[in-house]
């Protein structure tokens, strides 16, 4: 598999804005994420939009997801089980490309998995977001990286993370969605266009 993950080196730093005090990230799970509107992307950041749009690129949505220390996803892919029929998953998974934009990380582990031929993933909710999950004990393990710089991941493949004891703090993840200007854009041709601002080492 050609890897799912670059770290980013992109010319400008994204401005964060959502404290930690937020209401909205209040959960009581280890790991709780909520929608956030893209007005306030582009308030927030707006040479990043301009950026983005240079390169035909756009963001489709935005979630950002807190996860307290030693918290741990499942395995799973960003994909809503209700808006693809099975039949359709693995051509809509390939166009999960994200760029993620990571603060108080310490240490966090992402790993990505293929899972046995003929196995199926579990149809899963958490926070109210559906998507897809898989049984370990169907997956082996083909990729592993610290995640905790701003990066380029294919979460349209089968992956997971998990958190240190992060020096006893919530890790907080803005996480954007791209398209292309035209709308689909398969991971393939995202690594094209960014591979300029990729680690590709
Ligand atoms: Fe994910």
């Amino acid at each position: 598999m050609d890897r799912p993950h670059y770290n980013l080196n992109i010319p400008m730093k994204f401005r964060p804005w959502v404290s930690l005090d937020d209401p909205r990230l209040e959960h009581p799970n280890p790991t709780h994420e909520v929608d956030i509107a893209l007005d306030d992307l582009r308030l927030h950041n707006p040479e990043l939009i301009d950026f983005l749009g240079e390169l035909g690129m756009e963001v489709s949505h935005l979630r950002l997801f807190r996860s307290r220390p030693w918290a741990r996803y499942s395995i799973h892919i960003d994909l809503s089980p209700d808006d693809y029929a099975d039949t359709e998953y693995a051509r809509a998974a390939d166009q999960i490309v994200k760029l993620n934009f990571i603060f108080n990380s310490w240490g966090t582990r992402m790993q990505w998995f293929q899972q046995a031929q003929g196995q199926r993933p579990q149809r899963n909710n958490n926070s109210g977001f559906s998507f897809y999950s898989f049984d370990p004990k169907t997956c082996a393990r083909v990729y592993d990286t610290v995640c905790d710089r701003d990066c380029l991941i294919h979460a349209g493949r089968i992956h997971t993370a998990f958190n240190t004891a992060n020096n006893d703090q919530d890790r907080m993840c803005y996480s954007l969605f791209l398209v292309s200007a035209q709308g689909e854009l398969n991971w393939d041709r995202a690594v094209t266009i960014l591979t300029p601002w990729l680690d590709v080492a």
